[in-house]
């Protein structure tokens, strides 16, 4: 973990109040002017204090939940910029991530992660989209909530798999049993992916539906501030 970014989280972690995982309090939250987000399979609340800055849109979850998709369709609804990590990384290394995880190793992709995500805390008006395993380092996660609403989107397994099965640029997924590997790091992750403010299934939605829902929900999180 990055100092900067372990200073940021122990700030970031001082403005939130509480975390509550369960739907049960949505009209509650709503009665509070805090935002609620219920899914399919998954409910989520997250209690956000109303000073909390909320200049950008950061879009978290596992590879193949459709970030990039989304976070463009979003993007453009918003009229806001567009960016994703893992691109700024391949800029400025000009290297491919696979190249990076090859050479390098993934402790130093995750090094690099971590540099990119703290350079970002004066954006406004952008997009963010993220590499999947970027808010496994609580860091990342705490960065991206001192100036964004972040929201996770969630797919299940198997849709994972059927939308990058043919998608051949993912090291982590160069395993001899990749639906196995896709199960295990979902199942690791899953803590980290539920501490978005947000959080929607993309499971049965196109990804223009469940952007017109992350704009939604953003207009909501930032209306009345
Ligand atoms: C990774 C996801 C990738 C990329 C890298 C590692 C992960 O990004 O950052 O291959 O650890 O899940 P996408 O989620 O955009 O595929």
């Amino acid at each position: 973990m990055c100092r900067a970014a372990e200073k940021r989280r122990a700030n970031a972690m001082k403005r939130i109040k509480i975390i509550i995982p369960s739907v049960a309090f949505a009209c509650f939250a709503r009665h509070l002017k805090f935002e609620a987000c219920v899914t399919g399979k998954i409910g989520l609340i997250h209690f956000m204090q109303s000073d909390r800055r909320i200049a950008n849109l950061a879009l978290i979850g596992f590879m193949g939940a459709g970030k990039t998709s989304v976070g463009r369709f979003a993007a453009e609804q918003l009229r806001f910029d567009y960016l994703d990590t893992d691109d700024l990384i391949v800029s400025r290394t000009g290297r491919s991530i696979a190249e990076i995880f090859k050479t390098d190793g993934e402790p130093a992709f995750r090094a690099l992660e971590c540099q990119t995500v703290a350079e970002l805390t004066n954006r406004t008006k952008t997009v963010i989209a993220t590499g999947g395993g970027l808010p496994v380092n609580p860091a990342n996660l705490a960065s991206l909530k001192t100036h964004a609403l972040v929201v996770c989107l969630w797919a299940s397994p198997e849709k994972i798999w059927e939308r990058v099965k043919n998608q051949t640029h993912r090291p982590l997924l160069h395993d001899p049993d990749p639906q196995k590997k896709i199960r295990e790091l979902l199942a690791a992750r899953e803590q980290f992916y539920k501490q978005a403010d947000v959080l929607v299934n993309t499971d049965i939605r196109s990804a223009r539906e469940v952007a017109q829902q992350v704009v939604h929900q953003f207009r909501l999180a930032t209306s009345s501030r």
